[in-house]
């Protein structure tokens, strides 16, 4: 498997090659490759690198299996590559060639599913707000990057800068891991769309001074509820865009959206090591012997989540349109 190396992005454009099992969890797990869609296409590819492995040293199936698991739930958070790696795995019975057929369908899916994602959320947010060029904030990053390519809340401005309606881009940098400085804005300024990136602790303060129309975020899991878990600070964002009256829409690909998971208290959030917030680049930001909590990711409420937008259309959670009531089971 070859990745984006992200962790080295803005400065630069690097790939790493996967060949083992150790080596895709450790890229998981350091944010090689991230972002909930991303994921899922790696654990789906991932189940392909451990049949290889397994057959290059002689594994068993437990022991074949228990790496599969070690992909499944390397990251807690995403259901998608949980649901990836489950998509693929029955078929390991029938050969390599299969399993790599479904990992690509999957990739051609989301790629595919993006793109609708982008038309369906810029079509809700054009008819919401005034008829001029927008200025959108977005948190973390739900780009190309973080999808089969294209992206989901970054898909929805792609199409929105398209259409001529784009004026302006907030980016919030995204603490600890700076995705929304790194990642988002080296995606905006490949395409020419204007972008400041800002402090995260800026972003209410920004939207309650009305220089936002609409706040557009990924998402790592929707609950049965519409409770929706993204990177730590989307509540801020989605908190702040309530009080101002503005839109605040998540863009996900269904398979985001874990209707076995009943509400946002049940997604579990991943904590993350203590020196990603103690330590910046590597030199100590805080006293010897203090303790870090480290999140993350946040859940915002159903009632703040204006709309959820996906490939098949559009939600409005905050109206009552949870993914339970519309697609009841
Ligand atoms: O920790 P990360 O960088 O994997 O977190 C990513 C996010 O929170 C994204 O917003 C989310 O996965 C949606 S990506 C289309």
């Amino acid at each position: 498997m070859r990745l984006i190396d992200q962790t080295v992005l803005p400065h630069r454009l690097s790939h790493l090659h996967v060949q083992d099992v150790d080596a895709l969890v450790d890229a998981i797990q350091r944010l090689v490759v991230r972002g909930a869609p991303a994921l899922g296409v790696a654990g789906a590819f991932g189940v392909a690198i451990a049949m290889l492995q397994a057959e290059r040293e002689g594994w068993d199936d437990a022991t074949r299996d228990a790496a599969i698991d070690r992909i499944r739930n390397a990251r807690p958070t995403a259901v998608n590559l949980a649901a990836g790696v489950d998509r693929v795995r029955p078929l390991v019975p029938k050969g390599l060639d299969v399993v790599v057929a479904e990992a690509r369908e999957l990739l051609e899916e989301d790629l595919r599913g993006n793109r609708a994602i982008g038309r369906h959320g810029a079509d809700w947010i054009l008819a919401r707000t005034p008829d001029r060029p927008l200025r959108v904030l977005t948190h973390c990053n739900a780009g190309a990057l973080a999808t089969a390519g294209w992206g989901t809340a970054l898909g929805v401005v792609r199409e929105l800068y398209a259409r001529g309606r784009i004026e302006l881009v907030y980016a919030d940098e995204t603490r600890p891991l700076l995705q929304g400085s790194r990642l988002t804005a080296w995606e905006l300024r490949q395409e020419g769309i204007p972008c400041l990136v800002q402090a995260d602790g800026a972003a209410p303060g920004t939207i309650l001074r009305g220089l936002v129309d609409a706040a557009v975020v990924g998402a790592d899991r929707i609950a049965a509820n519409g409770d929706t878990a993204n990177k730590v600070g989307t509540v801020s964002v989605a908190l702040a865009c309530a009080e101002a009256g503005i839109p605040f829409v998540v863009a996900a690909p269904w398979s985001t959206v874990d209707l076995d998971t009943a509400s946002g208290a049940d997604i579990p959030i991943e904590e993350r090591a203590p020196e990603e917030i103690l330590a910046w680049n590597g030199v100590r930001a805080a006293p010897d012997g203090a303790r870090a909590f480290n999140p993350a990711f946040d859940v915002t409420p159903a009632r703040l989540i204006s709309a959820l937008v996906t490939e098949t259309g559009v939600l409005e959670i905050s109206a009552g349109a949870t993914p339970d009531r519309a697609f009841p089971r």
